[in-house]
């Protein structure tokens, strides 16, 4: 499975949903998360993030994203279209510690 990293948190571009095959991505205020039970693996979205969000869980820095992925998956809504990214969302690539500073 695929998982998204903090690297959305605040950008929320959303190329991701437009090309995901099974339409596993859940959506939060400002970042999205990969439903590990659904995701079919095909690695479709990685290339497409502007930011560089998504990752496979076998990289090591997928770690501590699993279960973050898994958690919020099961709170959240389904999001099947790709809307406008988060404002000034250009601004937030590559910016670190996301998850502490921004995250709600
Ligand atoms: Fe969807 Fe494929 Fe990305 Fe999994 S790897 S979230 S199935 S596009
Ligand atoms: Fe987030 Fe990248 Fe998708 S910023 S919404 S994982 S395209």
């Amino acid at each position: 499975t695929y998982v998204v990293t903090d690297a959305c948190i605040q950008c929320k571009f959303t190329d991701c949903v437009e090309v995901c095959p099974v339409d596993c991505f859940y959506e939060g205020e400002n970042t999205l998360v990969i439903a590990p039970d659904e995701c079919i693996d095909c690695g479709v979205c990685e290339p497409e993030c502007p930011a560089d969000a998504i990752i496979p869980d076998t990289e090591s820095a997928a770690e501590k994203w699993i279960a973050f992925n898994g958690k919020y998956a099961a709170l959240w809504p389904v999001i099947i279209e790709k809307k406008e990214p988060l404002e000034n969302a250009d601004d937030f690539v590559g910016v670190e510690g996301k998850l502490e500073k921004y995250f709600s």
